[in-house]
């Protein structure tokens, strides 16, 4: 069933766990995620990037995958337009069927930032669809989003942000960076969880979770008000390492043979990561 990730991150907030945003950019990625979520009965929110819906020809196409398969795994699932830059974007993955998007303003100066997440906020309530916004900069870089320097969160900042703005989540930077680890420190600033939850009383978002953070920081931060962790490197590590396992075997020549391996690292690291952020049978 497709909802929006608002009525998923509710009860996560409530409840104290978090939901897993899996990106996915193939059929085989989001079945590995289904998989999972199947196995442990748990929600989970499939992320697509800009690249990703470039590379599938369309956020129409994710939409109509994302029905179908959900006809065969059947728990509360969230399509998730992950860090949109533009008004455009969203609209389009709104009117394809997207029941969720971030709309990341986070390289604008204030002002601008809340502008934009107003616009995106007006259009997609409407429309029963969740908007998570972003206020900080979260260091490291994945598809088209990159940025050299973390810059932190301040409560203040998220409270009059989420005031202005009505978005229902928030990512702030807390310390992690997205992509691979490449040896500069990541952490959780746990203390600023702490501070960021109470300044604004909605689900909180952490992005950059993958390779680098500790699972005991992962757990903390949930326990202090992070409803959605952001997973994408993690996937794309198991998927990569799995099929050059496999092609190592040149006799290998079906894709069927090939995919299927990689399917199924995908899906062990999503039954971890589900296991980790505690919605094993909260769908
Ligand atoms: O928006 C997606 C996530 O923040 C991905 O983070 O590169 O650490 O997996 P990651
Ligand atoms: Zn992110």
């Amino acid at each position: 069933m497709l909802v929006p990730a608002q009525k998923i991150l509710s009860r996560a907030l409530k409840g104290r766990y978090a939901v897993g945003a899996f990106n996915t950019s193939n059929l085989e990625i989001t079945q590995g995620i289904l998989e999972a979520a199947k196995k442990l009965c748990s929600p989970v929110i499939l992320s697509t990037s800009l690249k990703a819906i470039r590379y599938a020809g369309g956020p129409d196409v994710f939409v109509a995958m994302v029905r179908e398969l959900l006809k065969k795994y059947r728990v509360p699932v969230s399509l998730h337009l992950d860090h949109a830059t533009d008004l455009l974007l969203v609209k389009a993955a709104i009117t394809a069927g997207y029941t969720s998007v971030m709309i990341d303003g986070s390289h604008l100066p204030f002002r601008k930032n809340v502008a934009l997440t107003k616009a995106v906020v007006r259009f997609a309530k409407k429309r029963n669809v969740s908007v998570e916004g972003e206020i900080g900069v979260i260091g490291g870089s994945e598809d088209y989003i990159r940025s050299k320097k973390i810059l932190l969160t301040t409560p203040q900042d998220a409270r009059a942000f989420v005031r202005a703005t009505g978005v229902h989540s928030l990512a702030c930077a807390v310390g992690t960076a997205h992509g691979r680890a490449r040896g500069q420190r990541e952490y959780v600033d746990l203390h600023l969880v702490r501070a960021i939850a109470r300044a604004v009383r909605i689900p909180l978002v952490l992005h950059g979770a993958s390779e680098g953070i500790s699972q005991d920081e992962i757990r903390k931060a949930i326990g202090l008000g992070v409803s959605k962790v952001n997973i994408d490197t993690d996937i794309r590590l198991a998927f990569t390492e799995a099929l050059r396992v496999t092609l190592k075997d040149k006799s290998v020549y079906d894709p069927r043979t090939v995919l299927s391996s990689a399917r199924e690292a995908v899906m062990e690291t999503v039954v971890e990561k589900i296991t980790l952020f505690g919605s094993v049978r909260k769908a």
